[in-house]
Parts: C-alpha cells; structure tokens; sequence
C-alpha cells in the first residue's frame, strides 16, 4: 500500500491544482492501484462533504478541458479519504498514522510556509517520517537564506536529502522538460551554445493578474522573492547548465548549483545599473480599469511587482553573455519565453540593403502557446535584382509532423511533479543546495535594494514595466523581444 497525504487538502492549491492533477493521472491510468489519497486540514468536515468539494472543483476542471469521465471520478472517489487534524501536533497526527496504514507515505505540505518546520516535527514524531516515506514542500521555503535554512534544518532533522521533494512547479512544465530535449537531444544546438554565437538570453514571465486577494503574503515576499528566486533562476539554470553525465536526479542539479555558484554577485554600486524594481499603479488591464497595488489594500507599500535584472554568469560558457530577466504583475499579457538571441552576422554580404539581416533568435515560449521557435533568414521569392531577405518563423514544436493530430491537453506542471514524487524521482526538484544559493544570490539584490534610492519606479498597469526595464537593454543596444519583431 501506499499513501498521498495533502496536508491543507481543503484549500486552494489543493483545490485547484492537486487534486484536478490527480483526477487527471488517474483518468490516464497512471496512478498506482494501491494508492490512497487522504486530504487532511484543520476544518471539521465529512469526508463526503470533503469528497463533494473536490468532486465540484475537479469536475468543472475535467469539463471544461473535455476531460471528465465517470469512471475515472469513481476510481479517484475510492481511493479518497479525509481527516481533521491539527498537523502541528504529534497527538493529533496519529489517527493520520493509522490511517495511512504500512507502506510508503507521502505528505504533500500545501500549507502556509511557517508552519513546515512544526508539522515536520509532529510528523516525524508521529512516525509519519519513516525512512521510506517523503515530504513534498511548496515555495516559498523562507523569504532569505537564513529563514530558509531554519526551516529546512528542521525539515533536515526529520527526512533525509533524498526524501524531501522541493516543488518548483516550473520544473514541471512541457516546455521546460523540451528544453532539455531542445539542448541535449540534437547536436545541431550544443555547438553554437555559447559565447562564439549567442549574443543575450531573455526571460521573460509577464502576468497579467493583479496582486488582489494574495495581498498579505505578496506584500512580503514582492516579485524577487515570489518569482526571480525560483521559477526564473530555474529557467536560467536549464538554459545555461553544461550537459549532465546523465538524467540522474543528482547529476541535472549538480549541473544547476554550478550555474548558480557561477552568478557574478549584485554590489549596492552595481544594483543601479543593472537591477529595476517597479509598481503598478492604476491602469487598464484586458480592457478592464484595475486599481494600483497600494490601492487594493488602502496601505503604502514599497513592495517590487516588477523586477528586471542583467545576471552575468562567470564562466568560460557564458563570459560577456548577458541573461536579461524580467517579471511582474499587470503587465499586457500572459506570456513566458525564454529568447536566445544569436550574434549578427560578421559581415553582411547583402549590404546593399542595410538591416534586412536579422541575428537569428531562438524563442521558447512556455505560455500562453508551449511552442519553440526558431527565426532564419530566407529569400523573399521574386526577380528582384537584388536579393531581398526577409525572416521565417521555424516551428519545432509538436504537431509540426502530423498537423492532422489532435494536439495532447495541456497538463497542469503538478501532474508530472506528483507523478515522480510518488514515484521517488527528484530530479525535478530542488536540492537544498540549489535553493540556498539562489538564495544567496538574492539576497544580495535584496540587500543592495535598502535605502531611499531603491524605491520601486511606478509603471501604469497594462504596460510592461517602468521605462527603467527598457534602458536595461538600450544602454547596451539590445531590446526586449516583443514577438512581433
Ligand atoms: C507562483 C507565484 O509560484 O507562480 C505566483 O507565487 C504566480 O505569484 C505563479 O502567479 C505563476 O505561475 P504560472 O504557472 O501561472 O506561470
């Protein structure tokens, strides 16, 4: 037997990510037969009430995605449990115990961070943290490196490394995962990855949701903590790692903590130039007025929504390649792309015609569409008498073999991270040695951040960031990609 124990099973990212993600495993068969799913939380209530609620949630999920099958609910249904506990407390947690009965036990915390370091506790002595069993941790685990390690030193004395899976849900998306196939898996690529051809790298994370009812956690993490830290250091680190050994879980993250160990530290002097924080204030968005972020709340706050950083990596790869990052609320759109910039050519024999050669670019773009890009220069088709280039859009994406297929459902990046914390594999999650130096690294931002000059620039919300985020680039003749170029 084996147990999946959600912990803050009631509330919303279990609500709206785990639980439609496991009715999503299930309705493809991929969950272990003997598996048991027991949501637990702190809020009297029956399991079929329990059962109901997340029926509701998954059902309007699985519909809308044309997914819903009865059978697939009824399998999902049985294997369902529920259980009020005060997961703080050792006494409480052991009806828990009995539950999940022998065999491998993994608890996936989706509660509030400052709670991690005292339910590992209880659990452990609960006997809920034997040796086979594993814990699932959300972000963010602290909001520096020395709350991080508090918590994880006590996550420490309950679980080995091996057993606790630190979710990135990044890590977890198809286009993620197809960057390492995209790098790896051809030999086209490798070559050119460095130096010698590529100019810049982009990330960008643009959302266009406002702070709203996330208020109170965001207002003390911001943007540098809540994405720079993870999702986007993550991306950086697959793009930038050097090929692993193999697929093993510690040969990937061996790679990635040398990226990170590699990241030219951000001085006070230096943040200036090469670090922007931003605000919305009131604005449109989607066509609709939305207030500033102090207004949401009535409070001032000096919180970054935006956050715009040139990284350099110091390594022999990466040496004089700049990775402009980028992220914020209320921004235009809904977007996520990694832009590999390549250089321009060294010398144009098409001349006669200034600027009609484009450097090629490499775009992989996450969300909305998961598609990877690729521009090249092409002849426009005529008797001109002097050639014309113009760009094409290469699309190496999936369904570019058989346009007839029906493209696979986008999969909510918590169904594979499940399905390999389930099954014991870490490879894409982060070790603690990763997190504690992305931390460093940000800490430092954090840090040379203090003080009057730092303030975060207003940007109206709808646009993309303070013009600040724009002279990042212009100072060193580089643009943002804005997809239409
Ligand atoms: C979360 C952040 O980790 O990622 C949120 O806390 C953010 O602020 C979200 O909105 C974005 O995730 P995605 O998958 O929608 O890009």
């Amino acid at each position: 037997m084996a147990a999946l124990v959600l912990f803050g099973g009631g509330g919303d990212l279990a609500l709206r990510m785990l639980l439609p993600s496991l009715y999503y495993l299930e309705h493809d068969g991929l969950l272990p037969d003997d598996l048991k799913i027991i949501g637990a939380a702190r809020s009297e209530e029956s399991r079929e009430d329990y059962v109901a609620r997340v029926r509701q949630s998954v059902e309007s999920k699985a519909k809308a995605d044309d997914a819903w099958s009865d059978a697939a609910w009824s399998k999902l249904e049985a294997r369902l449990d529920y259980l009020a506990v005060d997961a703080t407390s050792a006494e409480s947690l052991k009806p828990l115990k009995d539950k999940v009965g022998p065999g491998t036990c993994t608890s996936f915390l989706a509660v509030s961070p400052s709670l991690y370091a005292r339910i590992v506790t209880a659990m452990r002595a609960a006997g809920l943290a034997e040796a086979d069993d594993r814990v699932v941790l959300e972000k963010p685990v602290g909001r520096d490196l020395e709350t991080f390690r508090e918590i994880d030193d006590a996550v420490a004395d309950a679980f080995s490394e091996l057993q606790v899976f630190r979710i990135d849900h990044y890590l977890g998306k198809e286009t993620v995962q197809n960057l390492i196939a995209l790098r790896f898996g051809n030999t086209i690529f490798e070559p050119l990855w460095n130096n010698l051809s590529i100019d810049h790298v982009q990330i960008t994370v643009g959302e266009t949701v406002g702070v709203g009812d996330r208020w109170p956690y965001y207002d003390e993490y911001g943007a540098l903590r809540d994405m720079l830290q993870n999702h986007m250091l993550q991306l950086l680190c697959l793009v930038a790692m050097e090929p692993p050994s193999d697929l093993e879980p510690d040969s990937v993250r061996n790679e990635k903590v040398k990226v990170l160990r590699s990241l030219r530290p951000i001085t006070h002097d230096e943040a200036e130039r090469v670090t922007v924080r931003g605000q919305y204030v009131a604005g449109t968005s989607e066509g609709q007025p939305v207030k500033g972020y102090d207004e949401e709340r009535g409070l001032d706050s000096d919180t970054e929504t935006f956050v715009a950083i040139r990284a350099d990596i110091d390594n022999w790869r990466w040496a004089g390649v700049p990775f402009f990052m980028r992220t914020g609320k209320r921004l235009p759109e809904k977007r996520t792309e990694i832009v590999i910039q390549f250089k321009a050519l060294p010398h144009s024999i098409f001349d006669n015609d200034r600027g009609q050669v484009t450097a090629n670019r490499l775009v992989i773009e996450l969300q909305p569409e998961e598609d990877i890009s690729l521009s090249v220069m092409n002849k426009k088709p005529g008797l001109d008498q002097r050639m014309q280039l113009q760009p094409i859009q290469m699309s190496l994406s999936w369904g570019q073999n058989d346009k007839s297929a029906k493209p696979p459902r986008r999969r909510i990046a918590y169904e594979r991270l499940l399905l390999d914390a389930l099954a014991g594999d870490s490879t894409l999650f982060v070790r603690r040695d990763e997190a504690e130096q992305a931390w460093k690294w940000v800490d430092q931002v954090s840090e040379a951040w203090e003080g009057a000059a730092f303030k975060p620039r207003d940007y109206v919300a709808g646009t993309w960031g303070p013009p600040e985020a724009d002279l990042l680039l212009d100072r060193t003749g580089r643009r943002w990609n804005t997809g239409n170029d």
